[in-house]
């Protein structure tokens, strides 16, 4: 019996709609070459359906969701709905109440894009950020006193707990034996400073890298990780942080390896439902006009059934986004020399070329 992925897609806005039309293009052509087949089904929630309706996620939905094993998101983000409303009402929600309690966010420079860093190839920029994604100081907790007064006071504390950072830690352990490339893991932190949080972290990890005998650890603070992710990216083979370093940290990283137009990313629980979108945002301004990048779209579907099992799949997605790039003239939205739709087709078509 050929088997079936029941795959919950939520488009959202801007161009997240044309992005994930396009990514589901690579997996329909991945599905059919690999014998295995999909089915989509789609839920409205987003700033759009905010607009109209006044709900951001409700509860009934991420029951839903929860019954599937992958999310395919495309983004979140409404120019005319005010920060937070939608980041902490769907995005973030979806995240803690799932519990995806890591972000994988490969940093991977493809043959033929250009990075900013001076006399730096794709040997040099193949790494992977594990971001802690449930807790740190993305976990809201804190508060205002004697708020909108002279007197006010705003406390936002970062939330680490010894279960969520060792089970972010072992993935991070695990994914780096699986990797099997220079097996060393990085935990990116700030023990001179943070010296609670990040006192926990390092004895976490210096404990964990027990059972990992294999696996060469390294720690460097934050700023350091910075610096050196710019001047020395091939020292990485996987960096471990928590929350709010690793979402700047990425950031910088998808900037190395080509912008927003290539960075992929995955909110996982191994145990239940993850979560694949391209790391840019919702480009109000390309919506619709058929001209934004869907390669990392396609590559956050790669990821996501490279998760499901489908390993043969994922790679042939990735080798197709691989392809398909040095036919195009950039990767930035309205620069490529082709739509939107033809960057989806020439995939589609390399993926059952490959075979
Ligand atoms: C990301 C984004 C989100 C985050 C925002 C939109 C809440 O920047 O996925 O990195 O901070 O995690
Ligand atoms: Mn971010």
């Amino acid at each position: 019996m050929t088997q079936t992925y029941n795959i919950a897609v939520i488009p959202g806005d801007g161009t997240g709609p044309e992005v994930v039309r396009e990514g589901m293009k690579a997996l329909d052509a991945a599905a059919e070459r690999f014998g295995f087949s999909i089915e989509y089904h789609t839920f409205p929630y987003g700033g759009k359906h905010y607009k109209e309706t006044g709900e951001t996620l409700p509860d009934a939905a991420l029951d839903e969701l929860r019954k599937f094993p992958a999310i395919f998101l495309g983004a979140i983000g409404h120019p005319d709905v005010a920060p937070g409303i939608l980041e902490t009402g769907i995005l973030l929600k979806l995240r803690f109440g799932l519990d995806q309690y890591v972000n994988l966010r490969p940093i991977k420079l493809y043959e033929g894009v250009d990075t900013p860093l001076k006399d730096k190839g794709p040997k040099d920029i193949d790494f992977v950020v594990i971001r802690e994604n449930t807790e740190g100081l993305y976990a809201g907790a804190g508060g205002f006193l004697k708020k909108g007064t002279p007197d006010e006071v705003a406390i936002q504390e970062s939330i680490n707990t010894r279960k969520g950072v060792e089970r972010c830690i072992r993935y991070a352990f695990e994914l780096t034996r699986r990797r099997n490339r220079e097996k060393k893991l990085t935990l990116c932190g700030k023990t001179n400073v943070l010296t609670y949080a990040f006192d926990l972290w390092l004895r976490t990890f210096n404990e964990v890298a027990k059972e990992y005998p294999d696996v060469t650890t390294d720690y460097a603070h934050v700023d350091a990780i910075c610096m050196w992710m710019v001047k020395n990216p091939e020292t990485f083979d996987v960096i471990v942080t928590d929350n709010m370093f690793g979402d700047i940290i990425t950031d910088l990283g998808a900037m190395i390896q080509g912008g927003m137009g290539i960075a992929a990313g995955g909110n996982i629980n191994p145990d239940g439902t993850s979560m694949f979108e391209p790391i840019g945002g919702s480009a109000p301004k390309y919506a619709g006009k058929d001209v934004i990048n869907p390669l990392a779209a396609i590559s956050a579907a790669g990821m996501m059934m490279d998760f499901l099992g489908e390993e043969k799949a994922g790679r042939a997605i990735e080798e197709a986004v691989q392809a398909v790039i040095p036919r195009l003239k950039s990767l930035s939205a309205g620069k490529m020399g082709y739509t939107t739709r033809q960057v989806g087709d020439m995939v589609a078509e390399t993926i059952r070329d490959l075979g």
